[in-house]
């Protein structure tokens, strides 16, 4: 059973998303998808209104997800932690304790711009467009991450 965690700052806009469209290109029997905030502003909420329509729209239910904070616990939980931001990548690296954890931390658009350390634009104080934005840098980002997983 592979394991990955999605990492945002609110846990209620990008990684909610990001979550929902990797687990539904996955096959649930072997593998598992989870998200987490590196904050705690919204811990127990149900992810952000306009997260829950542009992922309905495009067919996917987020609507049982609650934000939970990230936890170093999460690093022996988790094979794979994609942070949405570089500032979610800083926070997430800083509580590593080894280079194993360290190692686990990759930034989701480098699977699609290699390298690059683009940041998936925090939607959470714009309108609606930004929102469809971000699903489809996620569902490109996810789409190069599901072929990868589902070769090995
Ligand atoms: P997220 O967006 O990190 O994509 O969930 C945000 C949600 C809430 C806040 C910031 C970003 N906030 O400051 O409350």
């Amino acid at each position: 059973m592979k394991k990955i965690l999605m990492v945002c700052l609110g846990n209620i806009c990008r990684s909610p998303l990001a979550e929902g469209i990797l687990q539904s290109k996955l096959s649930s029997k072997s593998f598992i998808v989870d998200s987490a905030g590196t904050s705690g502003y919204h811990v127990g909420e149900l992810p952000d209104g306009r997260s829950i329509e542009v992922a309905r729209k495009y067919g996917i239910d987020i609507t049982n997800q609650r934000s939970r904070k990230f936890t170093k616990a999460d690093f022996d939980k988790f094979d794979m932690i994609f942070a949405m931001d570089q500032n979610n990548y800083a926070d997430i690296v800083a509580l590593s304790e080894n280079e194993e954890q360290h190692e686990k931390v990759k930034m989701i658009l480098n699977e699609l711009y290699p390298d690059e350390n683009r940041s998936v634009p925090d939607p959470y104080y714009g309108g609606d467009q930004g929102f469809e934005n971000v699903y489809k840098m996620l569902d490109e980002a996810c789409e190069i991450i599901a072929s990868k997983l589902e070769q090995k």
